[in-house]
């Protein structure tokens, strides 16, 4: 058992207003010291929830499925009504395997390291525009300037959406995301226009396929099963959602890091070769997603508590990404930080981001072209940050970009 101080329990790293200032890295390194699993409390919810801050705890959570299970939900933490639970569970995130497995190998082959460095080429064609063009204005928000295009684009090619619908679903996806907790009015209308357009580009692709996910998805598998009309819906709004929001944060994550610290600016001028270890740095940094949930399925112990059956467990990567029992000076900014065992990415286990390779590379080269290409970013007003306890967002980064 640790030792408790008071103070903790006036902690809440759960409120979405908390992160309106950025990660609440104060109440986490508190955590981390003197609760590393810590219950936390929560009038809504009697029962409160389990805040997980270590590096170690968190990759043991992850890891450790079904103890900690996903399939009472993973982004909501109120309890799922059983009659709503197996609508839940079509989607694969709230799944534990042997049917994890099952969904996640419909589209584990379009997301392999061998066919994402395939798209090296088209990444570096679409980087290089989209930078020319935000130095063409010259002055806007950075977010909707650079930041926003490439996982877009990226996403919604490998996806097999026409080019006249990309706004579109851009739209929907900032809706989903900007909302304090998933689960919102706003969040399940922007949901359903997902699912009404999904379902009309899944027809499309039956009947006409093309390489791409959706029509792999629409598909029948080995077995000769197809996926529901729901579950396809679910699929395409898991697909769309975690491609772009977490991408397009960790961009705009990056660069304002980079504006903060003109120095490591400077080295990535220099070296554009570093730029695969900035991405790694920027995605600890940024953290894009900030915590999942996992239910303990028997009672266990972690970090010396006792977690009981039934109990939420809520893991906080942006609070392991800066543990300082695993990365030296952890709120120094280092494009060369070496190792970098960042766990932005999910600390491994069944649901470790099936993006992760393509979004490293989105990084990695819209960080490089940035560098060849632009001698400095200087910021022209306030950054605004998106009021979610999800997703570490940036909403707005109004700049003046000066070419190189
Ligand atoms: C899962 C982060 C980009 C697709 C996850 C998880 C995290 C994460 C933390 C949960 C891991 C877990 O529960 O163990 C990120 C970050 C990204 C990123 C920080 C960008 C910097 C992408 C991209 C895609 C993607 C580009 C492309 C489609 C997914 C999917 C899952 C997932 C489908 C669920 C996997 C499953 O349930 O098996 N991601 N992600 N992500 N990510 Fe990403």
């Amino acid at each position: 058992m640790y030792r408790r101080s008071p103070s903790l329990d006036a902690i809440d790293v759960f409120s979405p207003t908390r992160y309106l200032a950025g990660i609440p890295h104060d109440d986490f390194r508190l955590l981390r010291t003197e609760a590393p699993v810590h219950r936390h409390p929560d009038p809504q919810r009697p029962a409160g929830f389990w805040a997980v801050t270590r590096h170690a705890d968190v990759v043991q959570v992850s890891r450790s499925s079904p103890t900690f299970s996903s399939n009472r939900s993973t982004c909501f933490l109120d309890e799922v009504p059983d009659e709503k639970l197996a609508e839940q569970q079509l989607m694969m995130l709230n799944l534990d395997p042997p049917e994890h497995s099952r969904l996640r190998s419909l589209v584990n082959r379009g997301f392999t390291p061998r066919m994402i460095s395939r798209m090296r080429t088209r990444l570096e064609q679409a980087c290089a525009s989209i930078v020319d063009d935000a130095l063409r204005v010259g002055t806007g928000d950075f977010v909707e300037l650079v930041s926003a295009e490439l996982p877009l684009i990226v996403i919604a090619e490998l996806m097999g959406v026409p080019m006249e619908d990309r706004s579109k679903l851009f739209e929907w996806s900032v809706h989903l995301a900007s909302t304090p907790e998933l689960g919102s009015e706003q969040a399940t209308t922007a949901a359903m226009a997902v699912y009404q357009y999904a379902n009309g580009l899944g027809a499309a692709k039956r009947s006409c396929p093309a390489d791409d996910i959706v029509s792999r998805l629409v598909a029948p598998d080995d077995t000769g099963r197809e996926l529901s009309e729901l579950e396809f819906d679910l699929f395409f709004l898991l697909l769309m959602f975690a491609g772009n929001e977490t991408t397009r944060n960790a961009i705009s994550g990056g660069m304002r890091a980079m504006i903060e610290n003109p120095e490591q600016w400077e080295r990535l001028r220099s070296d554009p070769d570093l730029a695969p270890l900035a991405a790694d740095e920027i995605v600890r940094w940024v953290s894009p997603v900030n915590a999942f949930r996992r239910t303990a399925t028997k009672d266990v112990e972690l970090g010396g508590e006792l977690i009981s059956e039934g109990d939420k467990v809520v893991v906080f990567y942006s609070s392991a990404n800066f543990d300082e029992t695993v990365f030296a000076d952890p709120l120094a900014f280092d494009i060369g930080r070496t190792p970098n065992p960042q766990i932005g990415f999910g600390g491994g286990g069944p649901h470790f981001c099936l993006g992760r390779h393509l979004a490293m590379h989105e990084i990695e080269i819209m960080f490089r072209t940035l560098a060849e290409r632009i001698h400095r970013v200087e910021l022209t007003g306030p950054v605004r940050r998106l009021r979610s306890n999800f997703i570490n967002g940036i909403t707005e980064m109004p700049v003046r970009l000066i070419p190189a």
